[in-house]
Formats: structure tokens, sequence, C-alpha cells
């Protein structure tokens, strides 16, 4: 049987004997010696290595420096004992030196070699987020009105009958109500009806919010999300999206709402799209009116998007009504509507999307898709 004894210590340290201790033969030698200590230096990789290291040249008791000033120095001649000696710590400097080159270097060549990263290759590509196709274009919708001088306006999801209903001219009861579908907030029979709360059906109860918190003159568009308790197909969703607008001040009228509209239309689609306006009914305006835009796909000429029609149906709009002037006085008097008027007008921002981009699945906006999104990017 063997025993194997594992030490740090190197095990066989060959320091030959000198024999002639000329210039030349103590030249040769310590060239040799400093050849050595760099070869070694340079195999060192990792703390044991570098500790290793240090004991084989520079230990106390069986380093080969130590062994160089045992037996060299101790068998030279008087005279050549000077030169050893420079020679001797001309070698222990550079050793030093080795070590700690070695000790701070890091890993040796071999073992960058292994880690080594080929810096041509294609980094780790990171995500970057993108606008979401609605906030795109409910963003590009509020900076033409942005760049009219409007401001932009929020008001709450969760809003009372009052605000989405009664203030914007639909009276408890009135059929206009049933336009639109309404999602309620269970359990507030107690409440007086106007307290009661629901999910806003349209932007349109910002209106009186932003009226009721700020005097004459307005001019604000609101983005927002919107509920109706509507069955999803195509083309509907219970939960979308609309832009309002605002204008109030003295002396606004119907040629002024449809020169603002019909400039945002020209410059959200296109110089050459053209507008007109058709007779229609909003409880919150009077006169009221359903704005249409040239086809944006045949120009108006006619074709299967358009229904051959060369018109796109696009938002509705009006003359604020006097009735709902009427409830802002009850908060701002200046909302006196002997002398001011204003227009307001609302649109659907994933009609207008999918109308832009060409998508004719609205739940595609919904479903978290990266393949579709990323088309926005
Ligand atoms: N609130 C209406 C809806 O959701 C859209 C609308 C029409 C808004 C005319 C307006 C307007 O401000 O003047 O159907």
């Amino acid at each position: 049987m063997q025993w194997f004894i594992l030490t740090l210590t190197p095990m066989n340290i060959d320091i030959p004997n000198l024999t002639a201790f000329d210039a030349a033969a103590l030249d040769s030698a310590f060239a040799m010696l400093e050849q050595q200590a760099r070869a070694a230096a340079a195999a060192v990789d990792g703390e044991a290595a570098v500790e290793a290291f240090r004991l084989e040249w520079l230990g106390r008791k069986q380093g080969r420096l130590n062994e160089v000033s045992g037996r060299w120095l101790k068998a030279a001649p008087v005279e050549a004992k000077k030169a050893l000696g420079q020679h001797f710590n001309k070698l222990k400097t550079v050793v030093e030196m080795l070590l700690d080159e070695a000790a701070g270097a890091g890993p040796s060549d071999a073992a960058l070699a292994a880690e080594a990263l080929d810096i041509t290759l294609p980094g780790t590509r990171r995500l970057t987020g993108a606008e979401h196709p609605i906030t795109k274009t409910l963003n590009e919708i509020t900076s033409v009105f942005a760049a009219l001088g409007y401001s932009v306006g929020v008001g709450p999801e969760v809003e009372t009958d009052f605000y989405n209903f009664e203030s914007m001219n639909f009276p408890p009861g009135h059929p206009a109500r049933d336009t639109q579908d309404t999602l309620v907030i269970a359990n507030q029979d107690r409440r007086p009806q106007r307290d009661r709360l629901l999910l806003r059906t349209h932007t349109s109860p910002v209106q009186m919010r932003t009226m009721e918190s700020q005097p004459p003159p307005v001019r604000i568009v609101i983005p927002g999300k919107v509920h109706r308790n509507d069955a999803a197909d195509a083309t509907h969703s219970p939960i979308f999206h609309q832009v309002e607008g605002l204008c109030v001040d003295t002396n606004i009228t119907f040629s002024d709402l449809k020169g603002t509209l019909d400039f945002a239309m020209k410059a959200f689609f296109g110089s050459s799209v053209k507008t007109r306006f058709f007779p229609s009914f909003f409880p919150f305006t009077e006169p009221s009116a359903d704005v249409q835009i040239s086809c944006i796909f045949c120009g108006g000429k006619g074709c299967r998007k358009c229904k051959q029609s060369g018109w796109i149906e696009l938002l509705g709009c009006g003359m604020v009504d006097p009735a709902v002037f009427a409830f802002a006085a009850e908060k701002q008097p200046a909302y006196d509507s002997k002398k001011i008027s204003g227009f307001a007008f609302g649109m659907g921002v994933e009609r207008i999307a999918m109308m832009k981009y060409g998508i004719s699945e609205i739940g595609k906006f919904y479903a978290g898709d990266m393949r579709f999104l990323e088309q926005f990017a």
C-alpha cells in the first residue's frame, strides 16, 4: 500500500549546487531561476495555487530562495558574495512581484480562455415596452387637440347616476337611457337615484365635472375607458375607450364645431380627408350631429369598407344643450346659456384604431397576444 501526503509545500526543491562563481556562471544560474519562477507564476490559477507558489519560492524553511541563500551564499568565495547577493536580491524582488501579480491578477490565461465570450455574438435582447395601440391612438387624438390649445382631463370610471345621466340631460326614466345599456353597482336601492353608482357608459360625465370645477372658457379633451352591458362580438366589447371634447366660451357657434372637427380629422387621417355632418340626437347637445369622413380606404369612390357609400361614420357631436349648462350653473353661475355657448364631441377610440390599422376584430386589442401587439411597437 502506498500513502500520499498532500501538502501545499513543494515536495522536491531541486536547487543544484553551484560550482563556479564567476560573473557568467552567476548570470546564467540566476537567469535560469528567474525563468522558472516566471513560468511557475504564469501557471498559477486560483487562491490555493498562489499560496503554493508563495511557499515554493518564498517559504521561510523550504522555499527555493531560502535554499539559494543557504547553499549558494555559504559556498561562495568571499569575492563573489557581493555579486551573488545582488543577484539574489534582484531575483527576490522579481519573485515578490510575480507573487503580487498572481495574487491580484485574477484568473489565468487558461481560465480566461475557458470563460471567453465571443463579443461578436448578438447580445441578449431586452424587450422594451411599447405603447398599446389603444393608448397610442388615444395619445394621437389628444395631441391633435392639445395643439389647438385643449387641455387633457380625466374623471372616475365608477360614476354616479347624476353625472353619467341626469346632468347630461338624461332624466330618470327617459328612453334615451336605453341607448346605453348600463352596468350598475349592486345593493344601492336605499340611495337616492342620482347617487347610485354605475360604471360610466361614456366619457361625457367628465364634461360636467370639468364645468363644475372651473368657470368658462373651457377647452378640454377627455380620453378614457367606458363600460356597457354589450355582448362582445367582432366590433363590440363591454369595455372600450372614448375621447370626449368640450369647448365653452362666448360666441361659440356650430361653425366653430365644424371647423374644429374638420381640422382634427385632417390632422389625424391626412389632409385629403373630407368631413360631413348629419343631423342626429344626443340628450346633451342641441342641435346634434353625426360626423362622417370620406372613406380613407377608397378616397370616397365606394368600397367594401364603406359599404360603397364613400363615407364612414366616426363620431357624435353638437352644441351643448342649455339644460346641461343649467346643471353646471348650480356650482358655477358663469355657465349662463344666455352669455356663453359651447360644443361637445365624443368618439370611440377602438373604432378609429381599427379603421386606421385595418383591424377587423376588436377582441385583438385585449387578448394580450404579443404577435399582434408587437406590430405597433
Ligand atoms: N357620449 C356619446 C356616446 O357615448 C358620444 C357623444 C356624442 C359625446 C355627442 C358628445 C357629443 O360629447 O356631443 O354615445
